[in-house]
C-alpha cells in the first residue's frame, strides 16, 4: 500500500512538472487563457497598486484593483510608452458591497453614511506584454480567469478590440493613481 501511494506520488509531481514547464505546447493548458495561452502570474496578490476603480452596469456592481508587477510600476512612474516587454498588469475584480458595521459607526458624525467594501472575488484579469509573440494584439497577450480557470474563446476574442481606443496608451486605460 505504501508503495502503491509512493508511485502515485511521484507520477503526480512528474505531471505537475511536465505540465508548468509547458504552458504552450501542442495541447492547450487548462490553466492557460485561449488565443494566448496567458496563465495566473505567481505572486501577483503582492504587487503594487496602479489604481483602484468601480464599474456599475444594469448587471454589475463591482470594486476593481489594478496591480503591476516590478516593470509595469516602473514603466508606470516613468511614463514609459509601450511598457517594456514583461511588463504585467492583473485586474482583480470583486462584488461591491454596503458595510452595516462600518455605516453605524460612521453614522455618529455623518448620518446617513454608506459605505461600501469588497464582497466576494467574481473574476481576474491580466494583460502579459510580449511584442513579438502578441504582435498582432498590440503586443498584448490577454486571461481572463475566473476561480482560477481561463474564461472561453469568445470572452478572448473580445478583448483586444476594446482595448483599442486606449491605443495611445499602449491598450492600457488604468492611468497610475496618485498620492
Ligand atoms: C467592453 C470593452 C472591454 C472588453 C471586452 C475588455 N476590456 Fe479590459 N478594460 C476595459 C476598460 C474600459 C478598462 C478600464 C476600466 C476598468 O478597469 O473597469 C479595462 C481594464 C482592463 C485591465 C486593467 C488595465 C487597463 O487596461 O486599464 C485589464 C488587465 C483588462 N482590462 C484585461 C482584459 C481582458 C483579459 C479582456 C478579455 C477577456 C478584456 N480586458 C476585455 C474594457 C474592456
Amino acid at each position: 500500500m505504501k508503495r502503491i501511494v509512493l508511485m502515485m506520488v511521484a507520477v503526480t509531481a512528474v505531471v505537475a512538472t511536465v505540465a508548468s514547464s509547458s504552458p504552450v505546447s501542442g495541447r492547450m493548458d487548462e490553466a492557460a487563457s485561449p488565443i494566448y495561452g496567458v496563465t495566473i502570474p505567481p505572486g501577483y496578490r503582492d504587487w503594487k497598486m496602479i489604481a483602484v476603480a468601480q464599474l456599475k452596469t444594469d448587471k454589475v456592481d463591482q470594486l476593481r484593483a489594478q496591480l503591476g508587477n516590478e516593470i509595469a510600476i516602473k514603466a508606470y512612474k516613468e511614463g514609459t510608452i509601450p511598457f517594456p516587454d514583461g511588463s504585467i498588469i492583473v485586474a482583480l475584480h470583486w462584488t461591491r458591497v454596503a458595510s452595516e458595521d462600518n455605516d453605524k459607526v460612521l453614522a455618529g458624525p455623518f448620518p446617513g453614511a454608506q459605505s461600501f467594501v469588497v464582497g466576494s472575488p467574481v473574476n481576474m484579469q491580466v494583460m502579459v506584454k510580449d511584442s513579438k509573440k502578441y504582435a498582432a494584439t498590440g503586443g498584448w497577450g490577454f486571461g481572463d480567469f475566473k476561480d482560477g480557470k481561463p474564461a472561453d474563446e469568445a470572452m478572448h476574442k473580445a478583448c483586444f478590440s476594446c482595448h483599442e481606443p486606449a491605443k495611445d496608451r499602449d491598450f492600457v486605460f488604468t492611468r497610475y493613481a496618485p498620492f
